[in-house]
């Protein structure tokens, strides 16, 4: 019988991480989740998933945990760019030295199978861009502590596959959302914040005029993207804008939520929050024709399953 291939995802108890590893068990694989539980939860995680709590630095758990894995997909990170800056070094690490603990596991295992890496990164690598969508060759330009690890970390990618030949892929994320979204956090997403607000009958706080834009993508078509990402993941190290190439402003935002929720909103205006940008929209051509692959969900479809949740 042929062996089934082993997934590590670090930060697989996360919003993202979970979704993940529901897609590699339904295509096969063995699924290993690494995840210290400081965001992610146990509930998250689908039977058949064999969890293990610890951080991704810990480098006698990640040699141990990548011996194991033909294919590492690193998500676990600290995702909030106030924390970046309030608790600098604790996040470096989890953002940036996780990232090369992971690639010299792989480049220090006694595994003889060849093994691949995916990195989660962020669209926050690109600061305010000059070009609108924004294309992955555009500058980078981090204006946060978080942004700045996630652009090292795309570096240290590339080293990986520079110079010890692993076969990389580098995701940099839009505005994700869906279900399992964390809405306790005041750190949390913008849609998942709102759901909740409409649901439990409070008013919405909206930041500046709404008329600001972001680039919102399904998280079960980022789940697809990591996937395909794998399969094409090589030693040139490819990088894509995981989005949907549309955006919408957050005033249409809050009223598409309304609508779906039968309910109308109150909504209270409070200044612009430090560092927001005004607009984001990402080219997403090259997952597209590379990966083969295009956002399945649309924006009221994906918002009904993560509102019924
Ligand atoms: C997102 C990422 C962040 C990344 C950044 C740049 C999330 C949760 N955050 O931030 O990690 O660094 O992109 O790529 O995906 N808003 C309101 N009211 C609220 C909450 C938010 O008006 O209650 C507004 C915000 O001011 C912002 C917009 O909604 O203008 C989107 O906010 P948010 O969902 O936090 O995402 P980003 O700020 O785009």
């Amino acid at each position: 019988m042929k062996q089934k291939p082993t997934a590590l995802i670090t930060g697989g108890a996360g919003f993202i991480g979970s979704h993940l590893g529901d897609k590699l068990l339904g295509e096969g694989f063995e699924v290993l989740v690494l995840d210290n539980l400081s965001s992610g939860k146990l509930v998250n995680l689908s039977s058949g998933i064999e969890f293990i709590q610890g951080c991704t630095t810990d480098k006698n758990m990640a040699q141990k945990l990548v011996d194991k894995a033909d294919t590492i997909f690193h998500l676990s990170a600290i995702a909030s760019v106030q924390a970046s800056h309030e608790n600098w070094l604790e996040t470096h690490r989890a953002n940036q030295s996780s990232t090369v603990t992971l690639l010299d596991c792989i480049t220090n295992t006694k595994r003889s199978r060849p093994q691949s890496f995916v990195l989660s990164s962020s669209a926050s690598v690109y600061g305010n861009p000059k070009t609108m969508p924004i294309s992955e060759s555009e500058i980078l330009s981090p204006l946060s502590a978080y942004a700045a690890d996630k652009a090292a970390s795309e570096y240290h990618v590339k080293i990986g596959s520079r110079i010890h030949n692993i076969r990389t892929s580098v995701l940099r994320l839009f505005n994700v959302y869906g279900p399992r979204q964390d809405t306790a956090s005041p750190y949390s997403g913008v849609i998942s914040i709102f759901a909740s607000k409409i649901m439990n009958g409070e008013a919405l706080t909206i930041h500046g005029t709404g008329d600001q834009t972001r680039d919102f993508i399904y998280v079960g078509d980022v789940a697809e993207y990591f996937y395909r990402a794998n399969q094409k993941a090589d030693a040139n190290s490819q990088t894509y804008n995981i989005c949907t190439g549309k955006s919408i402003s957050i005033n249409e935002l809050s009223h598409i939520i309304a609508d779906i929720c039968e309910t109308k909103i109150d909504v209270t205006h409070e200044p612009v929050r430090d560092g927001d940008i005004l607009h984001s929209l990402g080219d997403n051509s090259r997952a597209i024709s590379n990966l083969n692959y295009g956002p399945q969900t649309d924006m009221k479809t994906g918002l009904r399953h993560t509102i019924v949740t």
